[in-house]
């Protein structure tokens, strides 16, 4: 089929890219020409494990482009994957939302369209997407030949392992009013559904994994999935994180009870790791989406408040758990190692390595970090905070007052920790991801303090 995707973000590029591998022709438009040179000269803008390769791969499918007219007049699926950041009132900015709409309805030409909104918004958009082509259509597109279709399909992938969360995904959602909608979106899907395709060599399929779980409902029906999938997961993270730190009291391990509860299928296993809390872009903004809506209809949404509440408690305890220890903060030299919000990703967006450094700087700590990946773009975009950063790990620990474990790079459990010992002024490390053991900390002379273990 012949596809269109507005935005080569992270959801957008990775849609695109894995259609495109899927045998599909298509179009990536973005408005940033910087980033859609970089994307024809065969690179992604963002880090992305095996999105270079896979692109390579399906080069021949895919066209980049910033020419909106082009991208959109003969595309039979058009999806729609541009950015929803949070407004301060926890609303979406709906704006790129809008001009991409418009921008459809200027432009299509194919006789059928499906649009598809592939952006989390607010439940409704859907509808308010279809007036907004509607309108647009009928004021300036010039063909008028096509009908048209909106359909929701969010998206389920996680940073990281966006690739194979795509490809061997637990279940691909569609709402839609329309039938036909949901019977084109289907074929779209039908080499993932039936999992038809051979399998990249470095995306393995997930050994006896043999199809993919096609849903399809109305479009408010979709919308909500989305924000329910990633508030339950918000808050199967803080239920966890609350139970750790009532475990750190009465002198049991979070780690031991998490592994105990998650065997019990009925609660699983996964989303239960105790730390420092969730960051990156989705959960923070969908949780507050999510409280927002309820209140335009008058509910308070008590748990996903509590969710909220204790994932924004767990970085001020970074702080406290510090301050007990140290006592005072001005003057420390305190090292943090990894900035991302996950591993295996650069992105930024509200990682708590940000509000962690800033908390400390604040309170007249120096803070030196570093991080495999995303140290570059910290460099650009947190231009305004005063961080320094380190050639490498080892050197966080040089004459550190102690260091804080943010994000679980895997080059973070092999360091020497007689070499980081050696390093440090004061032999404290905070593990705010539970990736260390004691007994080798301990061996080789450091304070380990992990969220979820009592000290
Ligand atoms: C999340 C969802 O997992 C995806 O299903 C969804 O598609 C995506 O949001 C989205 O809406 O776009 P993502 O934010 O990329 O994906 O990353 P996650 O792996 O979910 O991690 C989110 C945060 O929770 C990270 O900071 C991670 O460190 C933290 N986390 C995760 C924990 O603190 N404990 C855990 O047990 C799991």
């Amino acid at each position: 089929m012949k596809v269109a995707i507005i935005g080569t973000g992270y959801v957008g590029l990775t849609t695109g890219v894995v259609l495109g591998f899927l045998g599909h022709e298509v179009t990536c438009l973005d408005v940033d020409q910087s980033k859609i040179d970089l994307l024809n000269g065969g690179k992604s803008p963002i880090y992305e494990p095996h999105l270079d390769e896979l692109m390579a791969i399906a080069r021949s499918k895919l066209t980049f482009t910033v020419d909106t007219e082009k991208a959109l007049a003969q595309a039979e699926v058009i999806f729609i994957a541009v950015g929803t950041p949070s407004l301060p009132d926890g609303n979406p900015n709906l704006t790129y939302l809008s001009s991409a709409a418009q921008a459809i309805g200027a432009h299509i030409q194919a006789p059928h369209v499906v649009i598809v909104n592939k952006s989390t918004v607010p439940i409704g958009s859907g509808n308010w997407v279809e007036s907004l082509v509607r309108d647009s259509y009928r004021a300036e597109n010039k063909t008028q030949t096509s009908q048209f279709m909106v359909a929701s399909n969010p998206e389920f992938l996680r940073e990281g392992s966006a690739l194979s969360d795509m490809l061997y995904a637990d279940r691909v959602v569609v709402g839609a009013d329309e039938p036909k909608a949901v019977q084109v979106l289907r074929q779209l899907y039908l080499p993932l559904i039936e999992q038809s395709f051979k399998e990249p060599s470095f995306i393995p399929r997930p050994s006896g994994f043999k199809s993919v779980h096609f849903l399809s409902s109305d479009l408010q029906s979709a919308e909500l999935i989305k924000y329910a999938a990633n508030a339950f997961l918000a808050l199967k993270v803080s239920f966890i994180n609350e139970i750790a730190e009532l475990a750190e009291k009465v002198g049991a391990d979070a780690h031991a009870v998490a592994y105990g509860i998650g065997l019990d299928s009925r609660i699983g296993s996964r989303f239960l790791q105790a730390g420092i809390g969730w960051g990156g872009s989705c959960f923070g903004k969908d949780t507050a989406a999510l409280i927002s809506t309820g209140q335009e209809y008058g509910l308070s949404m008590p748990i996903t408040q509590a969710a909220r509440a204790v994932n924004s408690r767990q970085r001020a305890r970074m702080i406290e758990i510090l301050m007990h220890e140290l006592k005072i903060l001005k003057g420390r030299k305190i090292g943090l190692l990894g900035l991302a919000f996950k591993p295996f990703t650069d992105d930024l967006r509200d990682a708590p390595a940000l509000d962690i450094a800033q908390r400390l700087i604040d309170r007249g700590a120096k803070v030196v970090g570093y991080d495999p990946i995303a140290m570059d773009r910290a460099k650009l975009e947190w231009k305004n905070t005063d961080i320094q950063y380190a050639p490498d790990a080892l050197s966080v620990f040089d004459e550190a007052d102690a260091v804080l474990l943010v994000t679980e790079w895997p080059e973070f459990k092999t360091l020497s920790l007689e070499a980081c010992a050696e390093k440090m002024k004061n032999r404290l490390v905070v593990d705010g991801r539970g990736i260390y053991d004691q007994n080798k900390m301990t061996a080789a002379g450091i304070q380990l303090i992990t969220f979820g273990k009592s000290s």
